[in-house]
């Protein structure tokens, strides 16, 4: 039924699929058509059940359909579904949002991580009255034009080229790449092109290129460089906002950027980004500004509290902790599995994400240049035994695994012994 399925949405969408790393590419069949799913479980058209680590890509904290959530969705769609007009539902949700994050003064909501990302750095140059961006080769901050570019040939001088086509030569100029950590790269670039640097984005915990840890330090002395040259420092949290702890990874550091971009947990599994921080900053912003940033479906009622009643309940108690340390436990349970069937799987977990790359057991890895060769092949074979076992990841070697409070000791259980045989049964 899939292929079937597959085969008519060929005809109608680009590559059959919404979103890329949907349709399976480089995994050597066609996509599984989804239908239903409910807590750590989801289900296809044919009936069958995966457990699973993809969540959507991370919205679902929670796991699918929270119960409590549910109820508030079901009440804000009995109330209204969109109204294009102010509202006590974003209201609250921003107020929340300053009041538990330490960078956040003010907060305005969009429709994607990408428009965050797009909003932040048009209020970054707008606000510096600077064109330069500084990105790292490894970090995704979504389809923003400026974002699809990667490393040209003078990679130290941070000249960036087009990565995809429609993106033009002005667009990708100005964009300079950076080497993932590179402090010594940093500091040159800063001393030849501060004047016109407006802001350096990085995911603080880069998680798009497999699962990627920073050294502190780099973040540290990203800090102090963008606050000596007057230049923003802007975190993506758009996977780690509210997933890493509370407060993301600005909580975990210590470090307060200027700006922040939010995507995926804040709107419980309903379409949602946020750009914030620095009121000085975000008061650029149309209407108060002369920055131009606005949405139809911006701050939609069901996404607001969708969103709320789910960080609410994130927030609660010692919930960070419960579920930091499971993910740390069954990381460290795959680790011996992956030991005992005597195979070569590097694993690495922070937090509640966890990144498997094959081939990359002894080698230590800190950017894409990094990876080995012939990772995607060896993880189509990886992703294969796991879907025959009824593991459902994401379908690409460079993605991570997201846990959710719904992952519980049974389901955990119920995994391991899955994972067991799916990784016997990888041939490397
Ligand atoms: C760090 C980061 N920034 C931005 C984005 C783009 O978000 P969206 O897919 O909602 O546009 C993503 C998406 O995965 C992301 O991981």
């Amino acid at each position: 039924m899939t292929q079937e399925l597959f085969e008519r949405s060929l005809k109608v969408t680009p590559g059959g699929v919404h979103s890329p790393v949907r349709s399976f590419k480089g995994m050597g069949r066609a996509p599984i058509f989804f239908k239903s799913a409910q807590g750590a479980s989801i289900t296809d058209v044919q009936g069958n059940e995966y457990i699973d680590f993809c969540q959507s890509f991370g919205p679902l904290i929670l796991g699918h359909r929270d119960k409590d959530v549910q109820v508030e969705i079901n009440k804000a769609i009995d109330d209204v579904w969109t109204l294009g007009a102010a509202d006590p539902y974003s209201l609250e949700l921003a107020e929340w949002m300053v009041d538990n994050i330490e960078p956040l003064e003010k907060v305005r909501f969009v429709n994607s991580g990408t428009e965050a990302v797009m909003s932040a750095l048009r209020l970054a140059r707008g606000f510096t009255k600077r064109d330069k961006i500084v990105k790292f080769d490894g970090c995704y901050h979504g389809h923003v034009d400026s974002m699809l570019v990667k490393a040209g040939s003078g990679l130290a001088d941070g000249t960036a080229a087009s990565s995809s086509s429609g993106v033009t030569d002005n667009q990708a100029a100005d964009t300079l790449v950076l080497p993932l950590g590179d402090e010594t790269a940093l500091i040159k670039l800063f001393e030849n092109e501060a004047k016109n640097i407006a802001a350096v984005i990085i995911e603080p915990l880069p998680a798009n290129f497999g699962l990627l840890p920073l050294e502190l330090e780099f973040l540290k002395k990203l800090r102090e460089i963008t606050k000596q040259n007057d230049s923003l420092l802007i975190f993506d949290e758009v996977i780690t906002g509210f997933r890493m702890a509370l407060g993301g990874m600005a909580e975990i550091t210590n470090i307060t950027p200027d700006l922040v971009t939010y995507g995926k947990i804040i709107g419980g599994g309903f379409p949602v980004g946020a750009f914030g921080g620095r009121a000085d900053i975000m008061d650029q912003t149309a209407p108060l500004g002369s920055v131009y940033q606005a949405g139809t479906l911006s701050a939609n009622p069901i996404s607001m509290r969708a969103g709320l009643a789910t960080l609410k309940k994130a927030a609660k108690s010692d919930h960070y902790e419960v579920l930091n340390k499971r993910s740390a436990d069954f990381a460290n349970a795959l680790r011996d599995l992956i030991n005992k069937a005597g195979k070569n799987i590097k694993l690495v977990q922070e937090g509640s994400l966890i990144w498997l790359c094959p081939n990359a057991m002894d080698k230590e890895i800190n950017s894409p240049a990094d990876l080995p060769q012939d990772m995607q092949t060896q993880f189509k074979s990886l992703f294969s035994e796991l879907l025959k076992q009824g593991i459902y990841i994401a379908p690409s070697g460079y993605e991570v695994m997201f846990m959710s409070h719904a992952h519980d000791d049974k389901i955990i259980e119920t995994a391991l012994l899955k994972f067991e045989i799916a990784f016997r049964n990888f041939k490397q």
